[in-house]
């Protein structure tokens, strides 16, 4: 059996539980995969799990390899698997939710279903950072009632999204899939180096969400008001949102920055019709899943898709035996990407 280094933890808490490990390596069963990782993603949930505040239990003497996202050459294939063959590069996603074979790893032997071809126009540093932003982006771009189950070109035209935190990840990842589908995106950021950001990933309108005229300023991009919302913090953003918010327009939630309780006016909505919605990628349904991940293989084959900061998303490469400081730097939400390189 040949064993291969792994980042791990056995028990959650601070980033001191880290650890580089030899494990061993696993053949793929009936509709697995093995993959050989040589970026992989880290994303918020993943320190989160890391320290508990997401529950994921650990069995005894078992270890967590943590990393939800990641990108790779397929290695070997198990009975069953058609969609992937050895040699293919691919990209991961959900890895590590309910497994302990996370992405942090040399190779990871998967369910072959969280494994999809990356084009040759696509690098790893891109597959890598496509899962938990891009998916959850999507998702709350496609609630819309009446509106597409999957994104294409042209399915939001005429449709003006709001996109809060344009320089974060997710927000970087919505304001790319709805350029995509054809949106009007305005987004909202905090500081003029963000501004610079969130115009480099597509975002004509660009509002600092601290202005006293916030709400003007987008009121006179979209007099009509917004349709959609991708709100990463709704406490602090609640005013502002109900006062670009259309008629029957929706506001969805995939975060709590900022506070978790949301105070809010009543009436004014009703008349409104306003629509909350609240998306966790852990809830999604299997369809849901299944139309993000083909809609991102879509804007994928039509090179739509984007990272660097070039395209408003700075990369911070770490290598493995540096995990730690990869958590630290998203625990300390620096702009951009993080990511892991296990090996290229
Ligand atoms: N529901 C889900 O399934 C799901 C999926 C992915 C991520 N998340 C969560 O979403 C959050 C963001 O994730 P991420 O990876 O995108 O993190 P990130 O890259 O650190 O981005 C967070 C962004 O939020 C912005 N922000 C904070 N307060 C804001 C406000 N009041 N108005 C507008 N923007 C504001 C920040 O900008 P400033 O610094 O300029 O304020 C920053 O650009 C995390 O809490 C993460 O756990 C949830």
């Amino acid at each position: 059996m040949i064993h291969i280094r792994a980042a791990g933890y056995a028990v959650t808490g601070g980033r001191d539980v880290l650890t580089i490990v030899d494990l061993p390596t696993r053949d793929p069963g009936p509709g697995e995969v093995r993959v050989r990782i040589h970026v992989s993603g880290v994303n918020p949930t993943d320190w989160k799990s890391r320290n508990g505040a997401i529950h994921m239990p650990i069995p005894d003497g078992a270890v967590q390899v943590p990393h939800l996202d990641g990108a790779g050459v397929v290695d070997a294939v198990g009975a069953d698997v058609s969609h992937v063959r050895p040699g293919d590069r691919v990209w991961l996603w959900l890895i590590a939710f309910k497994r302990l074979e996370g992405t942090a790893q040399e190779f990871a032997t998967v369910p072959a279903d969280l494994v999809r071809r990356l084009p040759d126009s696509a690098s790893f540093e891109l597959g890598a950072s496509l899962g938990v932003p891009f998916i959850t982006a999507h998702h709350a771009l496609t609630l819309r009632r009446g509106g597409p189950r999957r994104l294409a070109p042209g399915v939001l035209d005429g449709v003006t999204v709001l996109v809060a935190g344009g320089a974060g990840a997710v927000g970087n990842a919505a304001i790319q899939l709805a350029i995509w589908a054809g949106a009007r995106v305005i987004t909202t950021v905090s500081t003029e180096a963000k501004v610079r950001l969130a115009r480099a990933a597509g975002a004509r309108h660009v509002v600092g969400y601290r202005d006293q005229d916030a709400a003007e300023q987008i009121r006179r991009i979209a007099p009509g008001g917004v349709d959609i919302v991708v709100e990463v913090a709704p406490a602090v953003n609640v005013e502002l949102d109900l006062a670009v918010i259309a008629q029957h327009g929706e506001i969805v939630v995939y975060a709590n920055n900022g506070g978790d309780a949301v105070t809010m006016p009543v009436r004014s909505q009703m008349a409104q019709a306003v629509t909350w919605r609240f998306v966790l990628l852990y809830s999604m349904t299997a369809d849901d899943l299944d139309d993000a991940v083909s809609s991102i293989d879509h804007a994928l084959g039509d090179r739509a898709l984007r990272v660097g900061e070039e395209f408003g998303l700075p990369l911070h490469h770490y290598p493995l035996d540096r995990i730690a400081d990869a958590h630290a730097a998203v625990e300390d939400a620096v702009v951009g990407k993080v990511l892991v390189d296990v090996g290229r």
